[in-house]
């Protein structure tokens, strides 16, 4: 699935919502996270993020690599 990371913190720029045809980025806190599971891998929100926020989990850099979990997380705590 695809994974929203740290550039995405105070900035929320929003862009990817409009872009996802399933709408499971949601807003949280300082920034916005991706659903693992309602996530159907289209990868349309990748590019239009600003700032490059937006990773494919399998390919995620290791300093990014606990968004992986912090995503999950947002979504078992709500
Ligand atoms: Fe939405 Fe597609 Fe991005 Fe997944 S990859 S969050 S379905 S736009
Ligand atoms: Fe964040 Fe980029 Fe979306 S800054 S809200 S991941 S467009």
């Amino acid at each position: 699935a695809y994974v929203i990371t740290s550039p995405c913190i105070d900035v929320k720029d929003g862009a990817c919502t409009a872009a996802c045809p399933v709408d499971c980025i949601y807003e949280g806190g300082r920034m916005f996270y991706i659903h693992p599971d309602e996530c159907i891998n289209c990868g349309l929100c990748l590019s239009i993020c600003p700032v490059d926020a937006i990773a494919w989990d399998e390919e995620i850099k290791a300093d990014a690599r606990d968004f992986i979990e912090i995503n999950r997380e947002f979504f078992s705590a709500s």
